[in-house]
């Protein structure tokens, strides 16, 4: 019985000494394998005169009982001590503040033109994009503005070919507007969008800018309806203190046309460098639409008028917030653009 015991022993002690459960595996093989001191217990079991077979028998199995339970016990032990070094291992700190993603803000631009497209829908108004590239036919000749025409110097452009250029005014798309509707009334729209003409950049000319222009065709659409609506216009657009007035200009696709004034948001029509003291700040081009460009496009102007705007949105967006060079718009610089998180 003696090599029982002694086994029992170094076992066991092997057994709560296990670091890990490969070295605990390596111990179940060690002794309870086909090879291991057990077995050859059971094997030496046939030399023993027979009737100490039994109680050795049993004493043995008693050992093999005895070492698969504690290896189990040890084996429970140590996969719940694996478990926890792992979890606290992995542990991550959720008392740390997360990381904010950078957001970006709208483009004073984009401000402006929403604010325009709000004040219009507002009014009944639906608005239209088209493309930047346009047929001559729409941003010319149905304008008013046939080939040999002057106007067309003001406004040279970028061509693609000889019919198709990037368009110099959000007009073409009121034409092609114009020319879809017809003969149906009324038509309220207006069309955002960005225009091209040859210029020498400067703080206040851009080859590039956007535009939005309005159309307003119905039976008995007047120059005082154009008057009440530009109005509410610069009322929301620079405070509800402000006037307008209408100065005499021409426009080839306007009769008559006019220039429109805003009194200054900022001196409130005393005059200051942004009106350059005359209290007055020119805002947008407009008037009554030509009978020609009315029967162009397919309407009778004996039985129905119309009105018509175009209003610079950079121009705008410079009056509004105070911008002193068209070019910051498009140089991209985030020191810029970041100003107007405060209004998105
Ligand atoms: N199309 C004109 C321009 O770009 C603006 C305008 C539009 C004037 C509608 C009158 C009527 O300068």
């Amino acid at each position: 019985m003696e090599p029982i015991e002694t086994l029992q022993q170094e076992a066991q002690a092997k057994i709560q000494s296990a670091a890990s459960l490969s070295e605990l595996n390596e111990l179940r093989v060690l002794y309870l394998g086909k090879k291991g001191p057990v077995q050859e217990l059971m094997k030496g079991m046939k030399d023993l005169p027979k009737e100490e077979k039994p109680i050795f028998g049993q004493k043995v199995n008693q050992l093999k009982q005895l070492l698969s339970s504690m290896i189990e016990d040890k084996k429970v032990e140590l996969e719940k001590k694996e478990m926890e070094a792992k979890i606290e291992n992995e542990k991550i700190d959720i008392t740390l503040p997360g990381r904010s993603p950078v957001l970006g803000n709208a483009h004073p631009l984009n401000l402006v033109k929403q604010e325009l497209e709000d004040l219009f829908i507002g009014l009944g108004y639906q608005v239209i994009e088209g493309n930047d590239i346009v047929d001559d036919l729409y941003c010319f000749e149905r304008a008013n503005i046939p080939k040999d025409h002057p106007a067309r110097d003001m406004q040279d452009s970028l061509y693609i070919d000889q019919n198709t250029l990037l368009g110099t005014h959000t007009t073409a798309i009121q034409m092609m507007v114009l020319e879809k509707s017809a003969p149906n009334l009324p038509i309220k729209v207006v069309c955002p969008g960005k225009v091209y003409r040859r210029d020498d950049d400067d703080a206040t000319h851009s080859h590039q800018f956007m535009q939005m222009e309005g159309l307003v065709i119905g039976e008995k659409v007047t120059l005082s309806d154009l008057k009440g609506t530009l109005e509410f216009m610069a009322k929301k657009l620079f405070g509800q203190d402000r006037q307008i007035r209408f100065r005499p200009s021409y426009f080839p696709f306007t009769e008559p046309s006019v220039e429109v004034d805003v009194t200054c948001h900022i001196c409130n029509g005393k005059g200051c460098p942004t009106c350059k003291g005359t209290g007055w700040i020119e805002i947008l081009g407009a008037g009554e639409v030509h009978p020609n460009v009315l029967k162009m496009a397919g309407y009778d102007p004996e039985r129905c008028s119309g009105f018509a705007f175009g209003v610079g949105i950079e121009r705008v967006a410079m009056l509004k917030y105070g911008i002193d060079d068209i070019r910051h718009f498009y140089t991209n610089d985030k020191r810029f653009s970041e100003t107007f998180k405060r209004f998105d």
